[in-house]
């Protein structure tokens, strides 16, 4: 298995300090800048747009981990390529042409992701699986940080992670959803090797501290 990397969330961050959040993660030890996209069709809450990530991306040194949960991505991936997403990931439930926008991403140089929510069936995975660089399993219905963490999601991730040995592929395995230091063992026991984090991190008092603790807690 990779390393296991952490992604904060900035969903959770102080959007008036955007960028030293940005700064104060990087230097804590984030290894990707999880960016949350929500259009309020496809989940019930809208948050930022393309212009954040282009922002984001002029002070960014880790890449930027683009979590599109919008309707209709293949209209808009090419944009959040542009604006620098460096891995760019649709949910499977919201696109009725995956393949295409995967290899949109793709031809756009990006890293595609493919995420599911919660009750979609891992079967989904069977036609794109050997184009996909990232598979995000959610661990909680998305729209919102701070939700609780669903522990059955954990036999879901181990049944992804066999999947992913079987394709013989380069795979990230990436959990999103109420993971805080006390239960990250076991999401990366299951087989995560990117831990999204959004409220354990940014509503710490001390980002750096909190990272540490995450890592050695998960061993
Ligand atoms: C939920 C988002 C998550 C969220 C995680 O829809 O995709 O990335 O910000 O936040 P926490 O870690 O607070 O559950
Ligand atoms: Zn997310």
């Amino acid at each position: 298995m990779n390393k296991i990397q952490i992604a904060p969330s900035i969903l959770s961050c102080n959007f008036l300090e955007l960028g030293k959040e940005i700064e104060d993660i990087e230097q804590a030890g984030a290894d990707l800048v999880h960016i949350d996209v929500m259009d309020g069709h496809f989940v019930p809450n809208i948050t930022i747009g393309s212009l954040f990530v282009e922002a984001i991306k002029r002070i960014a040194s880790k890449p930027l981990d683009v979590h599109l949960m919008i309707e209709n991505p293949g209209e808009f991936v090419n944009d959040f390529a542009a604006k620098g997403a460096d891995i760019v990931t649709i949910h499977a439930e919201a696109d009725n042409h995956l393949l295409r926008t995967l290899d949109l991403i793709k031809s756009a140089g990006k890293k595609a992701g493919i995420s599911l929510n919660p009750s979609t069936p891992l079967s989904i995975l069977d036609h794109v699986i050997h184009i996909v660089d990232l598979i995000l399993i959610m661990t909680v219905n998305p729209g919102f940080g701070g939700q609780a963490y669903i522990p059955f999601m954990e036999k879901k991730i181990k049944d992804t992670r066999k999947l992913i040995e079987k394709t013989g592929r380069k795979i990230l395995l990436e959990a999103d959803g109420g993971i805080k230091a006390d239960n990250a063992k076991k999401v990366v026991q299951a087989g995560a090797d990117v831990l999204v984090m959004g409220t354990e991190i940014f509503h710490s008092k001390d980002y750096k501290a909190k990272i540490r603790e995450i890592r050695k807690k998960i061993g």
